[in-house]
């Protein structure tokens, strides 16, 4: 008998599992292959495709400008280094206010093309009916409720978000809706711990939070973030685990230098 040493691959199922035996769900965000593959070694069990790719790798302002064509090429890239995480390929803007079929074609990309094996979309209530087409299509559905940047221009800054009793009903409402409609988990951004609490308790899907306290199903962090190498603002609830843009510095200095003396290459690094 041959034991099959490959770690099982992470469903929506097996989330929904560890929501049941209170295991921590990990989560971060890919863009390419290369760090797809790091972190799906490492371990993490959901890797995002998230259009936070458009602040963290594009340079933009904010998650606006992403396409759906982008999305749909980093997505490609991240499923390819994939073997156990689950690939949640995110909805840009646009990709889904428009209508349902219009959701339902362009979520359909992100699995037929990128290869994800669910979509992530921004709000509540009022995008039940498409997050119901979706899952009816067979395209699982996570949702992502709090701060939601794609209406940065609408809100006009990234504060907290159900910080008063009636924004927090809301977001709880709002929960409820995307859980009846066949949402397979909830992404809470930038809420009250004690809120962040009342969702997960009351929902039977797993809670994803960032920015929203310790009582969550799970975390999810922007890996650049996590890793230090987007230094242009750090909200509060972002760890740095490393200084990797620092080090990525200093080791560009160095090759400088070396260059620009004579020092590299060396006679083993010559032919
Ligand atoms: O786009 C993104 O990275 C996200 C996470 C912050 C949840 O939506």
């Amino acid at each position: 008998m041959t034991v099959s040493t490959r770690p099982a691959k992470v469903t929506t199922a097996t989330l929904r599992q560890q929501k049941a035996q209170r295991q921590r769900i990990t989560a971060l965000t890919a863009y390419d292959h290369l760090f797809a593959s790091l972190l799906d070694e490492a371990g993490v069990d959901v890797l995002l495709v998230g259009d936070s790719v458009a602040t963290v790798v594009q340079g933009r302002d904010t998650t606006v400008p992403v396409t759906m064509d982008q999305m749909v090429y980093h997505t490609e890239m991240v499923a390819r280094g994939c073997t156990r995480a689950l690939v949640v390929g995110d909805m840009p803007f646009l990709s889904y206010q428009i209508g349902v079929e219009d959701a339902l074609r362009n979520a359909g990309r992100l699995l037929k093309e990128g290869h994800a094996e669910a979509v992530k979309l921004e709000g509540g209530a009022e995008f039940a009916p498409t997050v119901q087409r979706l899952v009816a299509a067979g395209i699982p559905v996570m949702g992502h409720l709090g701060l939601t940047p794609q209406s940065i221009h609408q809100f006009g800054s990234y504060r907290t978000r159900g910080a008063d009793d009636a924004e927090g009903q809301r977001i709880l409402d709002d929960a409820k809706a995307l859980e009846q409609a066949g949402a397979f988990a909830i992404v809470l951004e930038k809420v009250p711990a004690a809120l962040a609490q009342r969702v997960t308790e009351a929902a039977a899907v797993p809670t994803i939070g960032i920015g929203a306290g310790p009582h969550t199903d799970g975390q999810i962090l922007v890996t650049h973030d996590l890793l230090g190498m987007f230094t242009r603002f750090k909200p509060r609830f972002v760890r740095r685990y490393k200084q990797l843009g620092a080090e990525i510095g200093e080791a560009v200095r160095s090759y400088c230098r070396d260059v620009q003396d004579g020092a590299f290459p060396a006679a083993d690094e010559s032919y």
